[in-house]
């Protein structure tokens, strides 16, 4: 069983990535740190209060994240693709508004949990926070893994940028510079995690779980919004959920260690940087990044269908 922390800004993959976690067999969810990134911090709490509720498991403790970036500059929401409100067509009831703790909730929970694995599928910037506020936080951390970056693809919300790492290079920067224990699952590999329609309506087919209940209507919203991004493609990928994916299973992917810098700005704002020459792993041997590169397509999606079809 693995203990995570879950830094996250639903949105609807780190929404299909709360339902993975929730449905896997060996996670285990020690509290979810919601902040802004897709959507604004408030909705992002209210939609992870309401997947808690549909699964539940409103026991798991919600913690507030970061309102904005360190950049000093007001976050940019992405409604075309996540929708208003951060779930597609769908709008948590009224009667679910998430109650925060406070963000110093989190070192009393890993003060509980000491082999805590952090994953961060938002912009970096409670991260960074967490870091800030006690010296010896990575100390009392297993691993990190964090959905972020782009080597030798194209950005997704520039040319050069890939979405989390811009929202807060500062943030990033940061903590990839300081971290050892660090794992990046970059567009490389997350824009291969594609799931299609046929995948989803297989899910719902087999599983009553009133968390699957909302995943038709959810994806489709953004399916829709990528079939306008990328014309052709047959279905979406997953970013957040293949990150976890990863994380429970190493061996699908193939990864390198570099040490990584984040431009923080200009026109290459977010852009992620690593020296990938021969050679260079031995001369930059300290805060080196594991890099995923490579993803075994087929064996995220059987583990996906397999995950999110567990009726435990
Ligand atoms: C990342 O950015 C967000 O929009 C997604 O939720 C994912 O975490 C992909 O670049
Ligand atoms: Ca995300």
């Amino acid at each position: 069983m693995k203990n995570i922390l879950l830094f996250t800004d639903p949105g609807i993959d780190d929404s299909i990535a709360i339902m993975y976690a929730l449905l896997h067999p060996e996670i285990n969810i020690v509290g979810i740190v919601s902040g802004y990134g897709n959507i604004d911090k408030e909705q992002a709490t209210n939609n992870v209060a309401y997947l808690l509720d549909l699964a539940n498991q409103t026991s798991i403790p919600l913690i507030g994240g970061a309102t904005r970036s360190c950049t000093g500059k007001y976050p940019i929401y992405y409604p075309e693709i996540h929708g208003k409100d951060g779930l597609g067509p769908l709008q948590p009831p009224d009667t679910i508004k998430g109650k925060l703790l406070n963000f110093s909730e989190i070192f009393k929970i890993i003060e509980n949990h000491p082999d805590t694995i952090v994953v961060d599928v938002g912009r970096n910037t409670s991260l960074a926070t967490a870091l800030i506020l006690d010296e010896n936080f990575e100390k009392k951390i297993k691993e990190f893994y964090i959905m972020g970056g782009a080597y030798f693809v194209p950005g997704n919300v520039t040319k050069l940028a890939e979405a989390n790492f811009h929202g807060d290079p500062v943030a990033s920067n940061f903590v990839l510079g300081y971290l050892e224990n660090v794992t990046t699952i970059p567009l490389n590999v997350t824009n291969n995690a594609v799931i299609t329609t046929e995948h989803i309506q297989m899910i719902k087919k087999q599983s009553n779980n009133p968390l699957i209940s909302i995943l038709d209507d959810v994806f489709d919203f953004y399916f829709k919004a990528y079939q306008e991004l990328v014309p052709g493609i047959n279905g979406a990928p997953l970013h957040d959920v293949v990150t976890l994916s990863i994380l429970m299973n190493p061996d699908f992917g193939n990864f390198i260690k570099r040490k990584v810098k984040v431009q923080t700005c200009g026109e290459e704002k977010g852009q992620s940087l690593a020296d990938f020459r021969v050679g260079s792993e031995q001369k930059e041997k300290n805060q080196q990044t594991k890099i995923y590169l490579t993803l075994d397509y087929q064996a995220f999606v059987n583990d996906f269908i397999k995950i999110m079809t567990n009726e435990g």
